[in-house]
């Protein structure tokens, strides 16, 4: 064995007896996040989409359990308080049962654009108002699986992946049994994991092969997503910030693309060049039998701050370069969201950083923001859809 060899083994011996002992450390059970987060009668009314007085009266009638009482008498409402209130007056906000996920990519080659932030509020605005969503972190930086506090480290062991599922040289072909809990009740989460980066290399090397080979290697997340489709209504994948296998896989799994381009001038320019790649892309997919068809392209600005110099000519810009492509609301750039990620949280989990009034602003922000994709979500039911014949890319195309 050369001295290069058997030093690299060394490492890894030394490496593999760091990992146990890091594993040792770093899983606490009992570190783990816990929820804690209520909501007053008019939150709580709005969430379920009724009034507060149509609660009261529920409420009065017996129809739905008295709210809970503090101290002070204020009522307020838990989450599972509010999946009760669904339950009892028949509110059903997602899809039908024989209906498929909306399978939503958060998708841009580029990195720090807020693809991560966008799919860990998205999934915790959309479970705040009932719906049931799987988080799939397709990034080997792993950022949105600590914001759903699972530490990467902790699934060394584990053969059940999504790394083990994706790689062609892996027997795990079980997608359900990768899908984790979180503490959100109705959001599950498919973690990434260390052995993601070495997938993609497994997936890559089916080049060689070709063929049939290559189209098993970029259907693999499509096909895992179709065995669980029904049991979600949403379906959020996060990316990592680069066209590989991985990011073809995002694609050809998705059915609905949100793309963030914070409004600086370096990541407008790139977003061209991502633009096009997205359509060479989908060229390559449908060149090896994966066509894709997407129910809504959408572009979000993912941090725009008016009074910074330059930005506001931005805003203007992106505005007509993707007209009706563009979210009509851009998503302010904000210390709370910045202070949230940073303690791996979403600011629907955490409390004001600086005022309420600051915090209710960026969140109010964020709501009218996903509200726009919502509605985009919403139209790929045709139980719910409202929309009216023509298909959206077709119908809103920038006039
Ligand atoms: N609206 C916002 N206001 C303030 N900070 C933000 C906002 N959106 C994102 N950020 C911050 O920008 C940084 C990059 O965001 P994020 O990790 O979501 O980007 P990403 O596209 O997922 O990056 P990567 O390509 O590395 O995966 C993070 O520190 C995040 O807190
Ligand atoms: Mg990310």
């Amino acid at each position: 064995m050369s001295y290069t060899v058997s030093t690299l083994r060394t490492m890894t011996r030394s490496c593999e007896l760091m990992r146990d002992r890091v594993k040792s450390v770093v899983f606490r059970p009992e570190d783990r996040k816990v929820l804690d987060v209520t909501f007053g009668p008019t939150a709580a009314a709005e969430l379920v989409g009724r009034t507060p007085e149509a609660l009261a009266k529920a409420e009065k009638e017996g129809r739905l359990a008295p709210p809970k009482q503090l101290g002070n008498g204020r009522r307020y409402y838990t989450l599972e308080d509010l999946t009760q209130i669904r339950n009892a007056l028949n509110i059903h906000p997602g899809k039908a049962a024989d209906e498929d996920a909306v399978v939503v990519a958060v998708q841009n080659f580029k990195g720090g654009v807020g693809k991560s932030t966008i799919t860990k509020h998205f999934a915790d605005y959309l479970a705040l108002r009932g719906f049931n969503v799987l988080v799939i972190d397709c990034d080997p930086q792993a950022s949105t699986t600590t914001m759903f506090d699972i530490q990467p480290e902790t699934l060394i062991d584990e053969e059940r992946t999504l790394g083990n599922f994706l790689s062609p040289r892996s027997t795990f072909d079980d997608f359900s049994q990768a899908i984790h809990d979180t503490a959100w009740p109705t959001i599950k989460i498919v973690p990434s994991s260390l052995g993601l980066q070495d997938a993609e290399w497994d997936l890559t090397a089916t080049l060689q092969e070709g063929g049939q080979a290559v189209r098993e290697s970029l259907q693999r997340l499509r096909i895992g997503i179709a065995s669980v489709t029904k049991d979600f209504d949403v379906i959020l994948l996060d990316p990592p910030p680069a066209m590989g296998f991985l990011g073809l896989n995002v694609m050809a799994a998705a059915t609905g693309l949100l793309v963030p381009v914070p409004a600086r001038q370096l990541d407008y320019l790139s977003t061209i060049h991502f633009m096009d790649t997205i359509a060479e892309n989908i060229e390559i997919l449908e060149a090896h039998g994966t066509p894709v068809d997407y129910g809504f392209i959408r572009v979000v600005c993912s941090t725009y701050t008016p009074s910074k110099p330059g930005e506001a000519d931005m805003w203007k810009m992106m505005k007509a370069t993707y007209a009706n492509f563009l979210l009509s609301q851009p998503i302010l750039a904000s210390e709370e969201i910045k202070n949230a990620t940073q303690a791996f949280r979403s600011i629907y989990e955490s409390k004001p950083s600086a005022s309420h009034a600051t915090y209710q602003r960026c969140r109010d922000n964020l709501n009218a923001v996903f509200d726009e994709v919502l509605q985009q979500v919403r139209e790929q039911w045709p139980s719910q859809s409202i929309a009216t014949g023509t298909p959206d890319l077709l119908g809103s195309a920038a006039a």
